[in-house]
């Protein structure tokens, strides 16, 4: 099959057209998105109509779809759950809830991260509600010698509700936390498929360094963070109806705007599949 493909971002990003997902791939065609993704680190596949099963069952020629209780799930397939400007936290005091609203990689809080996050824009607002994500394998490649020496090495402790956690994230119940450990992962993680390093940070769910006390920590994951988040590493992207973005957890982080106009609706349909454990 014949797609074309486009670049988005300055350094990565890109956008492929010409493909419907809904219809058999070709094991060729899959091999070349997959390469797309390696090189791009956020592939947008554009102009799709999935109901729930289709996006599930396209989704899954790049991994396992895993089930994820702490969102809402479409009545139609369990695996594709619900990302909207409508979510609340249910089980909480009911506040409005914006999932990834600051810089982030998903579930680092597990022992076994998901790989890659779907996002298909089903409901997309006239303006705002970006997504933007940060290329972490050129964040570590700038750092200076003596800084990679330094954290190459180090572990990190990620929990989900974090001594620095900024973002708000949904209550739980009990027995849900109770099975949600904490997690080490390496601060410099390298790719399973392309071999490149990557910083690995999560501002969201990292508590400290392993060897670390608290205030030793946080400068160094604060330093680390604001090297990471500087516009020359980032791609925003602007969503139009019917777009899959796809993107690499292993070397990327992202974070949602929930800066649309009142009273438009945004609703996303996310499916994530699984990863191996960072090393
Ligand atoms: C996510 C996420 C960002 C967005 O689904 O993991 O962070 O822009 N979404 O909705
Ligand atoms: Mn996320």
């Amino acid at each position: 099959m014949i797609f074309q493909t486009e670049t988005l971002g300055e350094h990565m990003a890109a956008a492929v057209s010409g493909l419907d997902l809904g219809q058999d791939i070709d094991d060729e065609t899959q091999d070349a998105l997959r390469r797309v993704l390696n090189d791009s680190l956020v592939l947008c596949i554009r102009d799709q109509h999935l109901a729930p099963v289709a996006f599930r069952d396209a989704m899954a020629r790049f991994g396992t779809p895993m089930l994820r209780k702490q969102l809402e799930r479409t009545p139609e397939c369990a695996e594709v759950n619900i990302i909207s400007s409508e979510d609340r936290d249910t089980l909480g005091d009911g506040r409005r809830l914006v999932n990834g609203a600051n810089w982030h990689t998903d579930d680092s809080f597990m022992r076994a991260p998901a790989s890659l996050t779907m996002l298909y824009g089903v409901v997309v607002p006239s303006q705002g509600g970006d997504t933007q994500f940060t290329n972490m394998y050129a964040a570590y490649d700038d750092l200076p010698d003596e800084t990679r020496r330094k954290i190459d090495g180090l572990q990190v402790v990620h929990k989900y509700h974090s001594r620095r956690q900024i973002t708000d994230v949904s209550t739980r119940p009990p027995e849900e936390m109770a099975a949600m450990p904490a997690a080490t992962h390496p601060l410099v993680r390298t790719h399973p498929e392309t071999g490149r390093k990557a910083l690995y940070l999560n501002p969201n769910r990292m508590d400290h360094v392993v060897g670390l006390d608290a205030a030793q920590s946080d400068r160094l994951f604060d330093a680390l963070i604001e090297h990471a988040t500087q516009p020359k590493y980032q791609y925003r992207h602007k969503w139009r109806k019917g777009d899959v973005v796809i993107w690499d957890n292993r070397c990327t982080m992202h974070k949602a705007n929930a800066d649309y106009p009142d009273g438009e609706r945004r609703l996303m349909h996310r499916v994530i599949v699984a990863g191996t454990e960072p090393v």
